[in-house]
């Protein structure tokens, strides 16, 4: 049996903020404890209580006075363009046909997933994530790369090979047949192995042929236990596209419909444009809009209507999306997110986003049971935040009077200099050793 004893300050949500000053809906102890037992949470409270629960001579991580929260969530993003972020100039399908599809043709190549799979996950790392929902390229070896790299350091991680088949280079094309056999066959390895969680991935109504939607169809009422991720109404000229290939839909938001796509396990990127009735849409059937703001100002895409979501109760959540997203760093998309909101006169308060980057993206992949909050049972996975994690925090931090002052600070201001440490089930991520394809890296 393995224990550690993190002690700091304690935060973790219960419910969704209905406010500024929700107090009801989240926990926070001055002094408090997470007691680890064999990666998951034996305990968790005030360190006096906690530790007497724990065994003679139990290590103990002692954080204070920092932050210590559930590991942060990032529902969508593309590991293939970890070397694309910041391709100048152009907005969506031009950025795709310019930069996208030339960089994720090097996935054909093992060693190089394999290389970038590692960076990878150590950025999300050393950034407080430790949970994402990535796409992978086409090529079944990058979902090999993209798993390996998360079973060697023990993360839960979602992912799954794009499914395309037209409208890209030949390069980055399957066949409808390819695309749902390769699929089937990458869930049978993947899905429930470990910690990783396969999710279905056509790219988007633009890159697939109704016969793959068929087939994507299929894949979803023969694995109704895993994610299923594409792309909506992100930008003017793919709607009008997507739309135009599609004549007999509705609109964009019925072409997913139409194949049986949209459940509670759909997440679908951006969400922008969509009327009323698309939302409503969403709504019944428990998909999920998925929040990409860095993304959304760095493409030029355009605002994400919270209010529009949460008025027809449709369900969001929050992603970087890089490579069109520009940081790893959820806090920087939170700073983003609340940015794009102010834009259109909608808050976000601090509270809120600091729920929306745990247990809210928890609920929104249906893990809330093992990630998103401190709870006994779930699994280790937890964040350390140093709100004074650069100097001019430090500064501002001298006049912060409130639990939300801070967390606000930490949001505006904050990025992976702000992470203490990282445990993923209970190992402390942060400074170790770290052994990618290539070459032995000390982990920032
Ligand atoms: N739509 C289809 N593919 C992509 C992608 O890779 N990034 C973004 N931002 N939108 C997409
Ligand atoms: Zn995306």
């Amino acid at each position: 049996m393995s224990e550690l004893l993190i002690r700091g300050r304690l935060l973790t949500f219960i419910e969704e903020p209905k406010g500024i000053d929700d107090t009801a809906s989240y926990l926070t102890v001055d002094d408090g404890a997470v007691l680890v037992r064999d990666g998951k949470i034996a305990a968790v409270g005030d360190y006096a209580e906690v530790s007497k629960g724990a065994s003679a001579g139990v290590e103990v991580a002692d954080h204070r006075p920092h932050l210590i929260l559930p590991g942060l969530i990032d529902t969508h993003l593309h590991f293939p363009q970890t070397q694309a972020i910041a391709s100048y100039g152009a907005q969506l399908l031009e950025w795709l046909n310019t930069y996208i599809f030339v960089e994720e043709q090097k996935f054909a190549e093992p060693e190089h997933a394999a290389f970038i799979a590692g960076r990878f996950m150590d950025e999300l790392l050393s950034n407080g994530t430790t949970t994402a929902v990535a796409y992978c390229s086409v090529h079944p070896q990058s979902v090999d790369a993209y798993f390996t790299a998360a079973e060697q350091r023990g993360m839960l991680m979602v992912g799954g090979k794009v499914m395309m088949d037209r409208n890209a280079p030949d390069a980055l094309r399957d066949t409808p047949q390819k695309g749902y056999d390769e699929t089937k066959r990458l869930i049978g390895k993947w899905h429930g192995r470990g910690r990783a969680h396969y999710a279905i991935s056509p790219r988007f109504a633009i890159t697939s042929t109704p016969e793959q939607m068929e087939m994507a169809q299929a894949l979803v009422a023969e694995h109704p236990d895993c994610h299923v991720q594409t792309h909506l109404s992100e930008n003017k000229d793919e709607i009008a596209f997507a739309t135009s290939l599609y004549p007999q839909a509705k609109d964009y938001t019925d072409i997913y419909a139409r194949y049986g796509l949209l459940t509670d396990k759909m997440l679908l990127g951006h969400c922008i444009y969509l009327s009323d009735r698309e939302i409503s849409v969403l709504a019944e059937t428990g998909a999920v809009g998925v929040f990409c703001p860095t993304s959304n100002l760095f493409l030029g895409s355009g605002l994400f209507d919270r209010d529009r979501f949460d008025k027809l109760g449709a369900r969001w959540s929050v992603a970087t999306d890089v490579g069109a997203g520009t940081s790893f760093s959820m806090l920087e998309t939170m700073d983003e997110a609340y940015k794009v909101l102010h834009l259109q006169g909608q808050r976000l308060s601090p509270l809120n986003s600091f729920y929306r980057m745990t247990l809210g993206n928890a609920r929104a992949l249906g893990l809330q049971d093992r990630i998103g909050s401190l709870h006994v049972g779930a699994d280790a996975d937890i964040v350390v935040l140093d709100s004074s994690g650069k100097s001019a925090m430090e500064l501002r931090m001298r006049t912060a009077k409130s639990l939300t002052d801070e967390l606000f600070i930490l949001q505006t201001m904050g990025d992976d200099r702000c992470v203490a440490q990282v445990y993923v089930a209970g190992k402390a991520m942060k400074g170790r050793k770290a052994v990618t394809a290539k070459r032995t890296l000390e982990v920032a």
